[in-house]
């Protein structure tokens, strides 16, 4: 813990300090940053010491046990080399763990990591081992290789794969959290799509969603928020939101709130006068009906990559279907992403990629984008069209938690009909 100090809590707000901590968090055991720098423990006493490897991105700032004199103490306890490479010791652990059988195949994945990073190809043990011409040359290395990490019980992928693991699958608790993060921003969309008119501009429309986060509660955003009018639509990570009338176009709005450290991540688009045209309703259909494919793959078992198998082939489908594509391929010029992630504490969570299991919560967010200038019929110049949904896995199949946001053109041209408190709130002219 930082220690309590009245002066730097006046200007900086106050601190909990080891017995706040023990009496607000319920931790048993807690310390101030100096105590604990100087616990003396010795590492070389335990089997493995397990750490997310440092970025080496914390400065020291004013103090003497700050975070980044925390990282130095242990680096020196632990005997943590200066020249330790997470990377290096991965494929150290997989030359280890080869069998003679597999070891040229361990080689020439080595090359793609060697060859992209010039420090790892300095390391004479993994440039040889990618370099050596026989089974018995490999055999020698791997032994070295072994010795090299039986130097130290330092440990940087464990931690991660536990991660995972961990947050991969969400516990009764977390569910509340999440949950509630979702409906808020089902909520935001809701209220845009009421609000919504062409005068208004990109950063105001951000602010209508966020605003809505902001009066449930919701501390942050999950990410930077997403508002593209138009051929903006079609910059996946558009975030200037900058546009100052989105005009009669679609606008694509990707927002999640960040409720007590849980993220949503929510996409709708939406006619910006109310009303799909019929080139908008076509790409979104199938945008549509490629979601509800996604959706219904997502279930316990199956492998995580099935929604985006299920969501690409209707999308390749409808777009050869308008004459957009001529072949299946070529589908990933107007969707090029993937289709799901995880969802929880981070907007991107970590997870194991393997089978889907109860209680995982990904998105599902297939998305056609046309740019202008595309080859194909300029009739479909500037559409984009993304709809992102949160779904939770459970053995009954999969739940929608961001249903409360329409989907369907139908039920959106609905909701964009009713009356918003936003259409009395009236600003006085500044110009
Ligand atoms: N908002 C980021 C994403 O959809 O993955
Ligand atoms: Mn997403
Ligand atoms: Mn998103």
């Amino acid at each position: 813990m930082q220690e309590r100090d009245p002066l730097a809590e006046q200007w900086n707000g106050k601190r909990l300090g080891v017995e706040g901590v023990k009496k607000e968090l319920g931790f048993d055991m807690a310390f101030n940053g100096s105590e604990f720098m100087n616990l003396n423990i010795d590492f070389t006493s335990f089997d493995k010491v397990s750490f997310f490897d440092f970025n080496n991105d914390v400065r020291d700032k004013r103090g003497d046990a700050d975070l980044f004199d925390l990282i130095r103490s242990f680096k020196i306890k632990a005997e943590y080399p200066a020249d330790y490479s997470a990377t290096k010791q991965q494929l150290y652990t997989r030359i280890q763990s080869t069998d003679v059988e597999n070891s040229a195949n361990v080689a020439q994945t080595l090359g793609r990591y060697l060859n992209y990073d010039a420090k790892l190809k300095e390391d004479e043990l993994l440039s040889g081992f990618m370099n050596a011409k026989d089974d018995a040359i490999r055999s020698e290395i791997k032994q070295k290789v072994s010795l090299k990490l039986k130097a130290n019980n330092l440990d940087s992928s464990m931690i991660s794969e536990i991660m995972s693991t961990l947050r991969e699958t969400k516990t009764e608790e977390e569910m509340v959290l999440l949950k509630k993060a979702v409906e808020i921003s089902a909520v935001g969309q809701v209220e845009v799509m009421k609000a919504m008119h062409p005068n208004m501009s990109e950063t105001e429309i951000q602010g209508v969603h966020e605003y809505v986060y902001k009066k449930y509660g919701a501390e942050y955003e999950g990410y930077p928020s997403i508002v593209g009018g138009g051929n903006n639509g079609c910059i996946l990570h558009y975030i200037e939101n900058n546009k100052t009338q989105v005009g009669n176009d679609l606008v694509l709005m990707d927002l999640g709130a960040e409720y007590h450290g849980y993220t949503a991540d929510v996409t709708r688009t939406i006619p910006a006068n109310g009303k799909f045209s019929p080139e908008q309703k076509q790409i979104y259909d199938i945008v549509y009906d490629a979601q509800e494919a996604g959706i219904k793959a997502s279930t316990v078992g199956a492998p995580f990559q099935a929604p985006g198998s299920a969501s690409s082939e209707v999308i390749a489908e409808g777009l050869m279907k308008l004459g957009i594509i001529k072949e299946a391929k070529e589908a990933r010029t107007y969707f090029p992403h993937g289709t799901s992630h995880y969802l929880g504490l981070d907007v991107h969570d970590k997870g194991t990629y393997g089978p889907f299991q109860a209680n995982t919560v990904i998105t599902v967010e297939p998305g056609i984008y046309i740019p202008e200038g595309s080859d194909c019929d300029k009739k479909w110049w500037g559409i984009a069209v993304r709809i992102e949904d949160d779904i939770l896995i459970t053995d009954n199949g999969p739940v929608n938690l961001s249903a409360g946001a329409p989907r369907t053109t139908e039920a959106i041209e609905a909701v964009m009909k009713q009356p918003s408190p936003l259409d009395d709130f009236v600003l006085p002219n500044l110009d």
